[in-house]
């Protein structure tokens, strides 16, 4: 096929570089008083909540659309509420259909993850890619929990509707997104096709083979700078387990799929899932790769690292209770201008773990406690991960390294995203961990020792905390469990939450929080470590792969599993086919004000300043 990539693709594909950071003040997590302070002194308080006024940005000139914003309450309400000012739009939901080239139909997956703009015409026109992380039985074809053997028919169905998308989308002159349909770029990768093909150190090793049939468990990404996207595959063992009894993320595609090849999602025998993964938009006929050299674990996202003269640098974690943090070290450097070179960066190097003094854990006293009984800085060691830990990394470093050891030094509160900040520290997603009480969890900051990325010390500190701040405006009254991370230009980092939807509007620790929302921090600055909420999610839902155009006047961003406890258990409310029974209805309805009853969908959304909307449609 015809070469499809823009005429300058480094400059396209790669996130412009942002001004350095000015603060040198240290960075610490604000307590309750620190927060509504530091608030009240720069914050021109407005009656409908905090008028956030982002002055680094503006200090700089780099302000951007999203700068400054009235922050909004918390909502329970089966919506999707932006900061006033701003306009959110469903570009695509799951189910809808969009066609490739040869005009054959695709359907939008199920439960989209992981989301990342690659330009074809700036700002204007580019390809989002998609991650559809895990299915749901129930909304698919009304399967709930121990609901007995499942058919071909239905398995093929899951299969169908997880994987990964690849969208053609352009910006109308009304100021609203569209898909652009058909397009040579539209395409699907799914649970069960195409082939990847393994590179690295264990390509072709028993279990592993040399390629696999499709990605599945594809959580959060990351893009590279020469310009492809990395998908990881995170609960890659649910799905050859077999389903049970009040679990719904067992699929029991070996147990109950007609295919005899769904026997390779058995992870007792086949080590086909949980890898990093490597794709490229731009080119139709790319077969995407399974990087054998960066670990097989529950991935949740790669933060790509490179400065002039360092070898080439990635960071990952490990998205469970009590797991690690890892930094991959390439053996080759990123060479801006070796567009086909750079592509072997990934297949080999040497992997590392974090491992943390005095502990890698935030451990509190009792659930929903706000204040750590351990400490919140330190220092730390990257450990060499062995060549045989790759294809069962975590299970086989814990087996080496002895539970107590681990358990102290290298087990975190479930890291999320990691992002790199333009002064080149990491930012780390520690969601939560209820084995040592951590209900709210943290975004800790970690600094290689001379900011150095080869570096084998590093210190780190606990940036952001989650839980209520106690302040009295109702837009900064805290978050919990950080998710996904994203900065702007101005070097704020936006959160989006990830509280389980089986504890959301309880009288329990998270009461406060209501939905899952999306909130701002800004790194720097007076209002530096105060969380700004942006945005609310649906009933049920979490807010997920947050993402700027380059120009940073759109944020797309998905809206995933809203509804998600409808069909969640044998005693779960939904009853299919039935709308009425189901406990969100958005985006086609909204449950709260009784407004038209329908299948909650997750879906893509775009966010953008009303102003730069019009109504005249073009
Ligand atoms: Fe799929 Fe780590 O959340
Ligand atoms: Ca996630
Ligand atoms: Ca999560």
């Amino acid at each position: 096929m015809r070469s499809l990539r823009p005429a300058d693709r480094s400059a396209a594909a790669v996130r412009p570089l942002r001004g350095k950071l000015t603060s040198t003040r240290r960075d610490f997590i604000r307590g309750i008083a620190a927060a509504g302070a530091s608030t009240a002194g720069v914050v021109a308080m407005e009656r409908s909540g905090a008028y956030l006024f982002a002055e680094q940005a503006l200090a700089r000139g780099a302000r951007n659309s999203f700068s400054d914003f009235t922050a909004i309450a918390a909502s329970s309400e089966d919506v999707l509420e932006v900061a006033p000012g701003f306009r959110a739009e469903v570009l695509i939901s799951w189910g809808d259909i969009f066609r490739g080239g040869d005009r054959r139909a695709l359907r939008y997956g199920f439960n989209n993850d992981f989301l990342a703009y690659f330009p074809l015409r700036g700002s204007r026109e580019g390809l989002l890619f998609v991650n559809h992380e895990y299915p749901d039985p129930f909304f698919l074809h009304g399967y709930k929990a121990a609901g007995g053997p499942k058919n071909a028919a239905q398995v093929q169905e899951e299969q169908d509707s997880v994987g990964n998308s690849i969208l053609h989308v352009r910006r109308r002159r009304n100021g609203l997104w569209r898909v652009i349909s058909p397009s040579p770029y539209n395409r699907r990768i799914y649970g069960d096709r195409p082939d990847l093909e393994f590179t690295g150190p264990l390509a072709g090793a028993p279990g592993i083979g040399t390629s696999a049939h499709g990605s599945i468990g594809n959580c959060s990404g990351g893009v590279t700078p020469w310009g492809t996207a990395v998908s990881c595959e995170e609960n890659f063992d649910d799905y050859g387990l077999p389903v049970a009894a009040d679990v719904s993320d067992q699929y029991g595609w070996v147990q109950f799929g007609g295919d005899p090849a769904d026997v390779e999602y058995d992870p007792e025998r086949f080590k086909k899932y949980g890898w990093v993964c490597e794709h490229d938009p731009y080119d139709p006929d790319y077969v995407g790769r399974k990087h054998t050299a960066l670990g097989r674990f529950r991935h949740e996202n790669a933060a790509f690292r490179h400065e002039p003269g360092k070898r080439f640098v990635l960071y990952m974690g490990d998205d469970r209770n009590n797991e690690g943090v890892y930094k991959f070290v390439s053996d080759r450097r990123f060479r801006p201008r070796r567009g086909s070179d750079n592509r072997r960066l990934l297949e080999s190097g040497q992997l590392y773990i974090a491992r943390w003094e005095p502990e890698g854990r935030r451990r509190f006293a009792a659930p929903g406690d706000t204040t750590p009984i351990t400490a919140t800085e330190g220092t730390g060691t990257w450990e060499p991960v062995p060549e045989e830990a790759l294809d069962d990394t975590a299970t086989k470093l814990r087996e080496a390294i002895g539970d107590a050891e681990f358990d102290l030094h290298y087990a975190t509160n479930r890291p999320e995203d990691l992002e790199v900040a333009e002064d080149g520290s990491v930012f780390i997603a520690l969601t939560n961990n209820t084995s040592v009480n951590d209900s709210h969890g943290a975004v800790r900051r970690l600094r290689e020792r001379r900011n150095d990325p080869e570096a084998l010390e590093f210190r780190w500190r606990d940036y952001a905390a989650g839980g209520p701040t106690g302040s009295a405006d109702p837009g900064t009254q805290g978050f919990s469990s950080p998710d996904n991370l994203v900065f702007d230009k101005a070097g704020n980092l936006w959160v989006v939450t990830d509280i389980s939807t089986s504890r959301l509007n309880l009288p329990n620790e998270y009461a406060f929080h209501k939905n899952n929302a999306m909130f701002m921090v800004p790194t720097s600055g007076p209002n530096r470590g105060v969380a700004f909420r942006f945005a609310n999610g649906p009933v049920e839902c979490e807010l997920t792969g947050p993402y700027f155009t380059p120009d940073e006047r759109t944020l797309f961003v998905n809206v995933q599993h809203p509804g998600e406890q409808t069909g969640a258990s044998e005693t779960a409310p939904g009853i299919f086919g039935q709308e009425v029974t189901y406990t969100s209805w958005w985006p086609e309805g909204n449950k709260t004000a009784g407004e038209n009853p329908s299948t909650p969908k997750p879906s893509t959304v775009a966010i953008m300043r009303a102003g730069d909307v019009r109504e005249d449609h073009d």
